[in-house]
């Protein structure tokens, strides 16, 4: 298994560029089942390890894939094995978005039922009920969701809570239903945006995406479309933060400044220097080049995750970081996830100063963090204690990267790159 390596202490600069969103091309990636003749063609798509694994699942579906570098050419019309298995879905359970589409599509569908993650339970009820709704019968047994329909048709549903997920399942299905389907208390992710704007483009008729009602309009067809995947606004986050704990000051290339505003107000708040630059034209995306710069001393923050437009779940963790470097006592709160505190134990060994009661962990700053074999629980943990690396004094190591990979495109080249002082080791197979 691979390991990260950081020596810390080195100031970054220079400037770096924001891969393509992994929760945007997830969904987009799958909504290609939808479209039963063609080829599409998906640009800025980042290469990583949850990208491989649905690109694995749609083509043992049967779907032809060709993949060079960031563009991904798909044609779903061989698709007849309607199965996700429990070999991949465990791996990643974001491979629950093709039962929307293959619902919509062919009217049957096999996937296995996550279990729960190192965070949390993660049920996937709100997508069941809903399909059900839809005029799905859907049956849990032997750990996998059996879905049949003869066409799913419009309904009016209401999620108890906004799932992100559960919403493009949702929307995804919908485009082929018979009559209208209004989804309320949905998700406003701006990923949630892109997966609606590319379908839009396959001929979808969706309204209100990015608003808590959003309403699809069935039609007979989808067709194939080219389609480029906006950038990724945690990557971009977390490099934003990684100027913060290392008094940085480096340009944030094609950065989603605009679906930023939490993170980056608390960014602010805290003392750093977040300015756009310059509007990047080639990009349909509103993308921006940005300068970061971190300065001492940071002022402690009090976060709490919410959906968005709130403060992202997806960070906390990395501003965990910045906290134990602040100066002040900082509390976050968790209300997304029961169990996102993983990372926790592992930046006390490092030297934080960090009590967890219930939901809540208090931060108290300014702390020296000191070097140290430490272990990744889970994808945004990973990244926080890569970003405690490049601030502690002395070498840590961090094992388990592959959590890193799934969701971090050259993340350590990234940082390489901007000066810091970090490489990967590849454990030789014995
Ligand atoms: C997505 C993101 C993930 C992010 C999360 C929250 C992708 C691929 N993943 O995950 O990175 O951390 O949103 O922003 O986009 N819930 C239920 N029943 C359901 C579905 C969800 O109770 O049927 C609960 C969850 O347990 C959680 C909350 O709803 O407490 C939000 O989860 P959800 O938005 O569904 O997360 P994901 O879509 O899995």
């Amino acid at each position: 298994m691979d390991t990260i390596i950081v020596r810390g202490g080195r100031q970054l600069s220079g400037e770096v560029e924001v891969s393509g969103a992994k929760n945007a091309a997830l969904p987009i990636l799958a909504s290609s089942l939808l479209v039963s003749r063609g080829c599409s063609r998906f640009t800025n798509v980042p290469r990583l390890r949850d990208i491989s694994t649905i690109c694995t699942l749609l083509s043992t579906m049967g779907a032809r894939i060709d993949a060079h570098e960031e563009t991904i050419d798909i044609d779903a019309s061989g698709v007849s094995f309607l199965e996700a298995s429990y070999d991949l879905v465990k791996t990643m359970r974001a491979s629950i978005l093709v039962l929307g589409p293959l619902l919509a599509r062919f009217g049957e569908a096999a996937v296995s039922l996550p279990g729960g993650c190192a965070i949390g339970a993660r049920p996937v009820n709100l997508h069941i009920s809903g399909l059900e709704m839809m005029g799905a019968s859907i049956k849990v047994e032997h750990g996998y969701i059996y879905g049949r329909a003869r066409r799913l048709h419009g309904a009016d549903i209401t999620f108890d809570l906004p799932t992100v997920t559960g919403t493009e399942n949702l929307v995804m299905a919908a485009t082929l239903a018979q009559g209208t389907t209004i989804l309320r208390n949905a998700a406003r992710e701006p990923e949630i945006g892109d997966l609606a704007s590319c379908l839009r483009r396959m001929g979808a008729r969706i309204e209100g995406d990015g608003t808590a009602t959003i309403t699809i309009e069935g039609v007979e067809e989808l067709h194939p479309v080219e389609y480029e995947i906006m950038p990724d606004r945690i990557e971009a986050a977390t490099l934003m933060v990684a100027a913060g704990v290392t008094s940085g000051d480096f340009l944030l290339k094609n950065c989603p400044f605009g679906n930023m505003g939490a993170e980056i107000g608390k960014l602010q708040e805290a003392g750093m220097i977040i300015n756009p630059v310059d509007k990047r034209e080639k990009s349909g995306h509103d993308a921006l080049d940005v300068r970061v710069v971190g300065q001492r001393p940071l002022a402690g923050l009090d976060v709490k995750t919410m959906p968005y437009p709130g403060f992202p779940t997806d960070m906390q963790a990395q501003f965990m970081v910045l906290m134990c470097l602040a100066r002040g006592t900082s509390v976050i709160t968790e209300t997304v996830f029961e169990n996102r505190f993983m990372h926790v134990f592992e930046l006390q060994r490092m030297g934080a100063d960090i009590e967890v009661e219930g939901r809540s962990a208090i931060i108290k700053g300014p702390q020296k963090l000191s070097g140290a074999p430490v272990m990744a629980s889970d994808l945004r943990a990973s990244a926080s204690l890569v970003l405690a690396g490049l601030a502690a004094e002395g070498e840590t190591i961090v094992s388990r990267v592959y959590h890193l990979d799934r969701g971090y495109f050259q993340f350590e080249k990234k940082l390489q790159a901007l000066g810091a002082d970090i490489w990967r080791e590849t454990a030789k197979a014995v």
